[in-house]
């Protein structure tokens, strides 16, 4: 009878200790039918926006991205949606959208396209879309890192090696002057988690490996190296606004009666989002010391898409479909479409006590038919957000228009604008009208 006890006493602990875990860690779901997204209150500073990435967008770069394409037999960005050539009639976009900001990326791979070779061409191209951009009164972010780089810089081994470090913050620090009189926002690097993970754990950005380790090395490497930046970029100009963007995706447990799934959840959570906000606030990640990278932001970008169901029999691919909830709908890209974790999202980054951009937010859907729910829901849930007093000062819709979508190619269509990519002809999708309805009616 005494092994009745004793599995009595296991029963009993495992359940209080996966109830307890159930009650602190709540996964929160809101009953969407009852709620009206069509009321929209923000504050009238609230700064609208879209983003868009350059090697996504402006085709016939030549970096580790299209090096990989080619190497991987991946499908090629080729032209992408030429922005290159088209940035004058995508300006205008923008203005059709009424958008008050614009981020973008400059691409390192053209400014320097060999080690110490500074094209100069390139540099007044993008000096000539800020004035572009200005001149419509739409504010300019640019990130300086947005996944791709230089060949040469990544045959050097990238950011694995810590001593390439110091490419990255020479070139930021000569390209910041040329623009730093006209732009006032900026992101050093978009996703560390993203990038590293992607790129040396999943296999599926350049360079393709599938190292736990080696990517865990590098988002401390991206991490230094953002933090290296952002005191330069300070030094140059202490009245700039310097951060980072930074991927939160929530994981939760898939199964929640199960430990393992709660183990696995937990490690997952504190590598993808605990450890980039230890380095922030605290300088250790890890377990070392990033000491610069502590208080080196003056905002944070926040890139939310999804929350993630975990069991420790995670797919090691995107290209298997990620489990979701029964009520959940499924965005093409396989996410579920889960507005909460924004809230979510935002109680790991008030950690850090400092403004929040939201610098990317979307959905992959050629058809249009979830993209304007979507989009309500989320922005709801940040007017909600602001109203509770969180410092949420700008939303930058992801993408400006569909584009090359990394590992997924162009099957995956993000943008407020439709392209034809046999003929570059952008159309305003109904989603775009809606957000552009909501922009005109908060900055009456
Ligand atoms: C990246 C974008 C990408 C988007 C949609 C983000 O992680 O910053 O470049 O297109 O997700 O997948």
């Amino acid at each position: 009878m005494q092994w009745l006890l004793v599995i009595g006493i296991i029963v009993l602990l495992y359940s209080s200790l996966v109830g307890l875990l159930n009650i602190l860690f709540p996964e929160k779901h809101l009953d969407w039918d009852n709620i009206n997204t069509d009321v929209l209150n923000f504050p009238e500073t609230f700064t609208w926006g879209v983003a868009t990435a350059a090697h996504q967008i402006e085709g016939h770069n030549v970096n580790n991205w299209t090096q990989f394409e080619d190497r991987e037999n991946k499908e090629s960005s080729g032209s992408a949606c030429d922005h290159w050539n088209r940035w004058q009639d995508d300006h205008n976009l923008l203005v059709e959208l009424g958008v008050s900001s614009y981020r973008f990326s400059i691409e390192w791979s053209r400014i320097e396209p060999n080690q110490g070779d500074w094209n100069e061409d390139a540099i007044q191209v993008y000096s000539d879309m800020i004035d572009s951009l200005i001149s419509k009164g739409i504010e300019p972010m640019i990130t300086l890192h947005h996944f791709s780089h230089p060949i040469w810089f990544e045959e050097k081994g990238g950011f694995y090696q810590q001593q390439n470090i110091s490419y990255f913050v020479d070139y930021c620090s000569r390209i910041f002057p040329y623009f730093s009189d006209r732009v006032n926002k900026w992101c050093t690097v978009n996703e560390p988690d993203v990038f590293s993970i992607m790129g040396y754990h999943m296999g599926m950005f350049p360079p393709g490996l599938r190292s736990p380790l080696k990517a865990i090395r590098v988002m401390k490497n991206v991490m230094v190296a953002h933090g290296e930046v952002y005191h330069r970029l300070k030094h140059l100009n202490p009245n700039s606004y310097v951060g980072l963007a930074k991927n939160v995706t929530i994981f939760d447990p898939y199964r929640r009666w199960n430990l393992l799934h709660w183990l696995t959840t937990f490690a997952l959570n504190y590598i993808w989002n605990g450890a980039i906000i230890s380095a922030l606030s605290r300088g250790k990640m890890y377990g070392k010391s990033v000491t610069k990278v502590k208080n080196s932001a003056d905002f944070i970008g926040l890139n939310y898409y999804t929350h993630v169901l975990t069991s420790p029999f995670l797919p090691q691919t995107t290209e298997i479909d990620l489990p979701s909830r029964s009520h959940e709908t499924v965005t093409e890209f396989g996410y579920p479409m889960y507005a909460e974790g924004l809230e979510r999202a935002t109680k790991w980054l008030n950690k850090l006590a400092i403004p929040i951009e939201i610098t990317e937010n979307g959905v992959a859907d050629g058809e249009d038919s979830l993209r304007p729910t979507h989009l309500k829901r989320h922005l709801w849930v940040i007017a909600d957000l602001i109203a509770k007093g969180v410092d949420i000062r700008s939303y930058y819709h992801w993408s400006l228009m569909d584009n090359f979508e990394w590992a997924e190619g162009y099957s995956m269509r993000f943008g407020l604008y439709h392209v034809d990519y046999e003929n570059q002809q952008r159309t305003l999708r109904n989603s775009g009208k809606t957000y552009q309805q909501i922009i005109s009616r908060h900055n009456k």
